[in-house]
């Protein structure tokens, strides 16, 4: 039977993904840490959609959770044909102030993990000449952004490897999108340094988000940026100097208050 894997998927825009793909009729591996949430979205969709739903609750920041989690789904022939790359976190303020264990968890999960769930997908979607790759990436990925170092270079990663791999398997039948979302409204803020609100950039909700990725994964479209101020941010930052960017980045993101309790001012 094909499925559809979402890693993150116990809140936010992987549990959205989950939800969304369940109503058009696609069966479901959802992964996260938090087995609870996992379940009780399992009981939920299950009972909603007909669908058949397999949760693994998981650690995807530890280096062999990639081999774990596909070596689940080929003993249990579970064949897996969208594979969404969603699972991430952020951690705000200043580079040296952050410990380097949150550096490499965020690199280990946003790029390592990532690499590795579609270099193991990847050769049976080749061979069955189908197969669907969403890898979340961000805004942030456009430019550097002071205070989220590490988070803005691995979504820039996520851009450059996605656009890089969806040539590669073009003439195949595997599709590979660059979901790249500006703010949205999901408990990734919590605790993140970040006060989306205190910034002046809008903030929009998952499900456009997620209903323009799908739309765009099936139109073969390589990277997406939804909403329309998103859009303009991009362009325009491609017109101006990087370094006038990365000042004007600092001034429309940066939550001042969290950011100057961080350096002690
Ligand atoms: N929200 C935004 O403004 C925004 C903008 C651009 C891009 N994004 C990207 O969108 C993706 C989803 O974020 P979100 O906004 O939906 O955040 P969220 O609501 O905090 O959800 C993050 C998901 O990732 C999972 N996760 C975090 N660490 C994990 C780990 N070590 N192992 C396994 N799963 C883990 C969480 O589940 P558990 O805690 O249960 O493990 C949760 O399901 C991320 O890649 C993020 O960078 C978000």
């Amino acid at each position: 039977m094909s499925y559809v894997l979402v890693t993150g998927a116990s809140s936010g825009i992987g549990k959205v993904f989950a939800e969304e793909y369940a109503s058009r009729g696609r069966n479901l591996i959802l992964v996260a840490r938090s087995g609870e949430k996992l379940k009780s979205a399992e009981k939920e969709l299950k009972a909603k959609h007909g669908i058949d739903v397999i949760t693994y609750p998981c650690d995807l920041s530890k280096p062999q959770s990639a081999a774990e989690v596909h070596g689940f789904c080929s003993r249990n022939r579970f064949d897996v044909d969208t594979l969404v790359n969603n699972a991430g976190f952020n951690q705000s303020g200043p580079f040296n102030r952050l410990s380097i264990e949150t550096h490499e968890q965020m690199i280990t999960l946003h790029i390592t993990t990532l690499v590795k769930l579609t270099h193991l997908f990847l050769p049976e979607m080749l061979r069955r000449n189908h197969g669907e790759i969403i890898n979340l990436s961000s805004i942030t990925a456009f430019q550097g952004v002071p205070y989220s170092a590490i988070y803005a270079a691995t979504k820039a990663f996520v851009l450059v490897f996605s656009e890089s791999l969806r040539e590669e398997v073009r003439k195949s039948g595997v599709k590979v999108t660059a979901l790249c979302p500006g703010l949205t409204e999901t408990g990734i803020f919590d605790g993140a340094g970040v006060d989306p609100h205190k910034t002046r950039l809008p903030v929009g909700r998952p499900l456009p988000v997620v209903r323009a990725a799908i739309n765009a994964v099936s139109r073969n479209q390589a990277i997406i940026v939804p909403g329309f101020i998103n859009k303009i941010l991009i362009h325009t930052g491609r017109l101006l100097p990087r370094w006038l960017m990365l000042r004007v980045g600092l001034i429309l993101s940066r939550n001042e208050e969290s950011m100057e309790k961080a350096l002690g001012k």
